[in-house]
């Protein structure tokens, strides 16, 4: 949600300053702006509405020629999508980009009578604040730790003032922000994929800490202006990890690097021959293992339906284990009560998701292990969990969630697979599962191959609709949902899951000539079940999709088998044709797959 960028160095700031904002689009891409200090020590203000290529259309009639500057792609939380609105933001000798909230604003706008603000956003009155304060004397950094001492909210902030040429400060307060160190200069950026080629070298800033970067380096401070020792970290990941590679889209490489990423997620924690799982990162003694008899999940939209499909797989490998599933917005205000020996995985793809982050706090709050399910390698989530395991599936920069719900599953049903044996589970059948995950990441490949083609005449079929329903039942039902998701958030059309048996209660009123359905059904114990929301359907004269790796009869209107020996873990091979639909169907659409309307990659604001 949002990006920022920041550059002190040697080199032309604009450049840097535009090619990481266009990185970092897809955290935000309402509007873009990038503002940089002369050798004069003059500021330059440069904003745009749309995307980062409207931005550099703007630069290329008035090029900036300085050499530190700061940039933010923007996805609006205060004020409509204007350019007065976009960042950066200017009051007094303040040049500010901002990403989070701040929730007091109205209160200190009313206090700072001297200022006529131009824009409606709180990140100007941030940053007149920030000059209110920065007076007498006090330098920038100063000014800025008093400024935020009053901000409530959250604030990833970079800051210059003319009269500190050389100096960036930025802060952060539930937004993350990192700072790259180079040679003879220095990068911002909330996200680290923004510094790949740059540096590898970086200081993650907590919670609560500010820093004065020039292009020696950076100096990391508390708001009350302590000085903290902070150690750079490494940062992985490489370039080609953040480019389409030859795709069309970064949506349609990350489906079909699926096996690639899977194969990262199992490397080292699975032992196909001894019929065993196990993750280090949870960091568990056996002890531990054996006293957890309760698991919650937390996590919003796609890594939700992860850890739905995932407590099936837990319910059935641990006997004696309850689980239970929470939307992360909705838990953060419940008044929740968990068992004393519960441990909560909690599922983020970015790892700064902020209600999902809430959630973790208030766990931590009643004293409940918490453990991470994260891909972004340092993000918040992961440095503030007790424990927890790294996905590893590598950078996802289409903004709807693919490869990472694939991995999240999996190393959900790892952990599940490990204390599986600590209480009484079945051997065979955790030994079932271990087989059929070393085999997944080539069934995958083979899947996505073999079912490119139909996904798209499918896609083509049906891509005029209006409204579908996905259903499934059983461990099929938490895939219907994620199917729908995926197809209404970049396609438009309105999707709804439902688990099939449902129907009935109130879903099947709504089958007209409008509606597709898209059924999942698998080849196991409920089959003919599954199979009974699909006649229903069909005698309603509804149109009708069927996934399945049954080879028995089915009548639908189309239907897509799949045939391999995967069996337990059949939703998520299936699930990776939702996502080609998905994808396809937006593209006949005529979308912008990579970055859909209204939405944006890493949901750090309420
Ligand atoms: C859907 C999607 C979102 C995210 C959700 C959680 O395709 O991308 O629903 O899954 O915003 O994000 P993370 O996993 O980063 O916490």
């Amino acid at each position: 949600m949002c990006g920022i960028v920041g550059y002190v160095g040697g080199k032309k700031a604009q450049d840097i300053l535009v090619g990481g904002l266009r990185r970092l689009e897809y955290r935000g891409y309402d509007s873009a702006g990038i503002a940089t200090l002369d050798d004069k020590n003059e500021a330059h203000i440069t904003r745009s509405v749309g995307k980062i290529a409207e931005l550099s259309k703007a630069l290329e009639s008035e090029p900036q020629t300085g050499h530190l500057g700061i940039g933010h792609t923007r996805w609006a939380t205060h004020g409509g999508v204007t350019e007065t609105n976009a960042h950066p933001h200017h009051a007094g000798n303040i040049y500010m980009v901002h990403n989070g909230i701040i929730e007091n604003y109205k209160e200190l706008k009313a206090e700072l009578k001297d200022y006529k603000f131009a824009s409606d956003t709180d990140t100007e009155v941030l940053a007149a604040l920030i000059d209110s304060n920065y007076k007498d004397g006090i330098s920038l950094k100063d000014a800025v730790a008093k400024s935020l001492k009053r901000i409530r909210g959250t604030y990833g902030i970079a800051v210059f003032s003319p009269k500190e040429p050389g100096t960036l400060v930025v802060a952060r307060l539930g937004s993350p922000l990192i700072i790259g160190l180079g040679q003879g200069e220095t990068l911002i950026a909330s996200d680290a994929s923004a510094l790949l080629g740059y540096t590898r070298e970086a200081i993650y800033l907590n919670d609560g800490e500010l820093a004065v970067c020039t292009d020696k380096g950076a100096e990391v401070f508390t708001l009350s202006l302590k000085h903290l020792d902070s150690k750079p970290e490494t940062i992985e990941g490489d370039l080609a990890q953040i480019q389409k590679g030859g795709y069309d889209h970064f949506l349609l490489k990350e489906i079909m690097e699926q096996a690639t990423t899977l194969h990262n997620t199992l490397s080292g924690r699975i032992d196909p021959k001894a019929g065993k799982m196990h993750l280090g990162g949870p960091n568990l003694t056996e002890k531990e293992m054996r006293d957890i008899h309760h698991v919650v999940i937390v996590g919003c939209g796609t890594a939700y339906y992860a850890g739905l499909l995932a407590s099936y797989y837990m319910e059935q490998l641990v006997p004696d284990l309850t689980t239970e599933v929470v939307i992360a917005s909705e838990y953060r205000y419940r008044s929740f009560h968990l068992p004393k020996d519960s441990v909560a995985l909690v599922v983020s793809q970015s790892g700064e998701t902020a209600d999902t982050l809430a959630c973790l706090r208030e766990i931590k709050k009643r004293g409940i292990k918490t453990l991470g399910i994260v891909n972004v390698v340092g993000s918040t989530i992961a440095r503030e969990v007790d424990g927890g395991t790294y996905v590893h599936a590598g950078p996802e920069i289409s903004v709807a969630s693919t490869k990472a719900f694939t991995a999240q599953v999996v190393a959900m049903l790892m952990f599940a697979g490990m204390i599986a044996e600590y209480h009484g589970g079945d051997p065979k059948l955790i030994a079932e599962f271990t087989r059929e995950l070393e085999i997944l990441p080539a069934e995958i490949e083979k899947t996505l191959n073999d079912n490119r083609e139909t996904m798209e005449k499918l896609a083509k079929k049906y891509s005029k609709f209006d409204h579908a329903l996905y259903l499934g039942r059983d461990t099929a039902f938490p895939i219907a949902l994620e199917g729908a998701l995926k197809l209404k958030e970049i396609s438009y059309i309105h999707a709804e899951g439902y688990a099939s048996g449902e129907l009935k209660h109130g879903p099947i009123a709504l089958i007209d000539d409008r509606f597709f359905e898209v059924f999942t059904i698998l080849d196991n114990w409920l089959f003919d079940k599954s199979c009974g929301g699909l006649h229903e359907v069909r005698a309603r004269g509804g149109k009708t999709i069927v996934l399945t790796n049954s080879k028995a009869d089915i009548e639908a209107d189309d239907i897509v088998r799949i045939d391999s020996p995967i069996k337990l873990l059949m939703p998520i091979l299936l699930n990776t044709l939702q996502q080609l639909f998905a994808y396809y169907v937006a593209v006949d659409r005529g979308n912008d797959v990579d970055q859909p309307r209204n939405l944006a990659k890493s949901v750090t604001v309420e």
